[in-house]
């Protein structure tokens, strides 16, 4: 039975910048209410309510993987590891982005699917074969019948995106082959939980994942979880690795641990996500307050990484471009337009985060990457700047404590 237990309040889609802030546009903006449940059948996290796939995958997303190192690094890092289980390689990407996985194997050997037109013409245009569409049973029909079935098929955020997980996993099984492996990541709830991270709840993210919940999910597919890890890209991930209950693949102690760890955090039961409600509302509470301060002595805040875990942070805290004055991030196809509800300017970082400027305030808004940044950053804060953070509960970064924060 799905349980409510938080409510983050009217949401926009996070991916949809606006390009001006005129009268019709402003109009037109898609909202929903973004409240979260607990299923105390299946252990799963989810959305109360769903947004259309088509509302968000279409041909305007704005996300590269590839426009980040950490995330480049990390995927040549899991392919290698793959590629050295396999003689001969079948791989099917599902949910390819602009290439960020793909580009580690030959293109003869890879099936992308991506269902957001602008990114499969980029994968298609360097020569890996891309199914411009959501994948389902039926697509994995075809593939199969045209490329046969695959040993490696890896997808990274995406599975939680995908509201309904029976067409997915009924996908998989039919195009898996026995020994293959179904390697799959996505955030992980228990990081949620421990870092008070609720802007992974977004209208992408239809589920946040356990392995509680994984393992009562695949078990009607005729698959199982032979191994699991821990990530730490996006805030904290988990990664898991799925086969068919036949295959070769015995399951490794790692899944019995991580399993033990999940129960004795109590991730199995209603209580421990209400708990978290109470922090989440204390912690927009103290964010309120950090920002107000700084504003009523006349400094300038600056938003740092317009990423779409952000837009939960704005709508839901009520911040606004009285609040932020302006974001910057690297993202070409953000900049110059508007933050999604919260309608703030998004500038590139040499026009709007230079020394020239004296800024002294800068929100993360990338705090998933907080190490890189305050690294990069050094000079700003060696300069007076300083840095406002959320997680995992709002406060300052300046010189005093960056140390810290970087180890
Ligand atoms: P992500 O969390 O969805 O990967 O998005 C990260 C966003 O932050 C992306 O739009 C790029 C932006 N960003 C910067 O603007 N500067 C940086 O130094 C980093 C690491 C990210």
């Amino acid at each position: 039975m799905k349980k409510i237990f938080l409510n983050l309040g009217r949401q926009p889609i996070t991916n949809s910048f606006l390009k001006k802030l005129d009268k019709k546009t402003l109009a037109n903006e898609f909202f929903y209410n973004l409240k979260i449940t607990f299923d105390t059948n299946t252990k799963l996290v989810s959305l109360l309510n769903f947004v259309k796939p088509e509302k968000m995958f279409n041909e305007k997303y704005a996300h590269r993987a590839s426009s980040s190192l950490t995330m480049m690094n990390h995927f040549k890092k899991i392919s290698l590891k793959l590629k050295k289980k396999f003689k001969e390689i079948r791989c099917l990407e599902i949910g390819s982005n602009d290439g960020a996985f793909i580009r580690n194997f030959n293109k003869k050997s890879v099936i992308a699917v991506e269902p957001c037109k602008n990114l499969a013409v980029i994968t298609n245009k360097l020569g890996y074969t891309t199914y411009p569409k959501f994948w389902n049973f039926e697509l994995s029909e075809k593939i199969k019948k045209k490329h046969g079935k695959m040993n490696i098929i890896f997808s990274s955020n995406t599975i939680s995106h995908v509201p309904k997980l029976d067409e997915i996993f009924k996908g998989i099984e039919n195009i898996l082959k026995d020994d293959g492996l179904f390697v799959f990541e996505d955030p992980y709830i228990y990081s949620v939980l421990k870092n008070n991270s609720y802007d992974q709840f977004y209208d992408e993210h239809a589920h946040l994942f356990s392995l509680l919940a994984m393992k009562n999910i695949v078990k009607s597919y005729n698959l199982k979880i032979v191994n699991v890890e821990k990530l730490d890209t996006h805030g904290g991930s988990i990664r898991f690795y799925i086969s068919k209950i036949s295959s070769k693949y015995k399951v490794q102690k790692n899944v019995k641990k991580m399993l033990d760890l999940e129960i004795k955090n109590n991730l199995n039961h209603l209580k421990t996500y209400k708990l978290f409600a109470t922090r989440v509302k204390k912690s927009k509470i103290k964010l309120q307050k950090i920002l107000n301060k700084i504003k009523s002595s006349n400094n300038k805040i600056v938003g740092y990484g317009a990423t779409y875990k952000s837009a939960t942070v704005y709508n839901y805290c009520n911040i606004n471009a009285k609040k932020i004055n302006y974001i910057v991030d690297t993202t070409i196809n953000k900049q110059n337009k508007f933050t999604p509800g919260s309608h703030i300017k998004i500038k590139s970082p040499e026009k709007g985060f230079n020394n020239k400027l004296n800024i002294k305030f800068a929100f993360l808004g990338a705090w998933n990457f907080k190490r890189e940044i305050l690294k990069k950053e050094m000079n700003y804060i060696k300069n007076g700047g300083a840095f406002i953070t959320h997680v995992p509960e709002p406060r300052i970064i300046n010189l005093k404590n960056v140390n810290k924060e970087i180890r």
